[in-house]
């Protein structure tokens, strides 16, 4: 059973090539296999998914539910200024989770500097690139009582 699930939205199955310069060199499987490493070490479970999908994201929030997930880091991308469709997923299976964004979202287009996620998520992590995927394992281990 996979205590944490990182869900990537749409266009970050391109990380490493997609914009550079504003998202990084790595790309997504580097990021994901780097968490899964971190929470071996910690004997915790973790599970990725990405979708270029609305209706997939949605789910698989569904989904862990089911599989009694105990912690969400989320990437919704583009969603993020869009989707009240994924806003209703997370409020409807009240599972913990922290937003996290490549670019510093506030330091961008107009657009982008509205989230549908950040008053209802832990917290939000932006602007560090892939790091900031880390720093969000980092305070879901904690709070899940798997970091020491
Ligand atoms: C992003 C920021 C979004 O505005 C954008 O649509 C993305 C990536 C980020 O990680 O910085 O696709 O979520």
């Amino acid at each position: 059973m996979a205590t944490i699930l990182v869900l990537h939205g749409p266009n970050l199955n391109l990380l490493g090539a997609r914009e550079p310069d504003l998202y990084g060199n790595q790309n997504l499987d580097t990021i994901n296999q780097g968490l899964m490493d971190i929470c071996k070490k910690k004997d915790c479970g973790l599970l990725a998914f990405q979708s270029n999908s609305e209706h997939a994201l949605i789910e698989r929030i569904h989904t862990a539910k089911e599989e009694g997930t105990k912690y969400i880091i989320f990437n919704p991308a583009a969603f993020t200024h869009t989707s009240i469709a994924l806003r209703d997923a997370l409020l409807a299976i009240d599972i913990p989770f922290i937003e996290v964004h490549l670019s510093n979202i506030h330091a961008r287009e107009e657009f982008r500097q509205s989230s549908y996620f950040s008053d209802i998520a832990k917290g939000v992590i932006c602007g560090f690139g892939s790091l900031g995927y880390e720093l969000a394992l980092n305070v879901a281990l904690v709070e899940l009582g798997h970091q020491q």
